[in-house]
């Protein structure tokens, strides 16, 4: 298990515990995290699983394909270079600590 730090628009963290293996969208529903809807549950079709991603851990994830990076263009609140769609990231012990920020919508 990692730690995983979600910061909703109104500065408020919420901390979590991910597995290894899973992803960040699975680990945020699993802990009830109000900012993520994941819709589509992980298909990659909805875009409600939408985080931003803060260093240095952005940094240590592979690019977004190109599936998520037109998904990206989909999100409620506009995508910023720190976007990520959170049913992508695949949780590592490299990611113990991890700390996105919520968009302050999925819709
Ligand atoms: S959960 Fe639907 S795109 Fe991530």
């Amino acid at each position: 298990m990692i730690t995983i730090n979600f910061i909703a628009g109104d500065a408020q963290q919420i901390r979590a515990q991910g597995r290894i293996g899973r992803t960040l969208m699975e680990a945020a529903v699993a802990a009830g995290v109000k900012g993520i809807a994941a819709d589509c549950g992980g298909l990659l079709t909805c875009a409600t699983c939408h985080v931003m991603v803060a260093e240095p851990f952005a940094a240590l994830l592979p690019a977004a394909d190109g599936e998520e990076r037109a998904m990206l263009a989909f999100t409620a609140m506009p995508a910023t270079p720190a976007s990520r769609l959170s049913c992508q990231i695949i949780l590592n012990e490299k990611l113990d600590g991890l700390t996105v920020e919520l968009p302050a919508s999925q819709y």
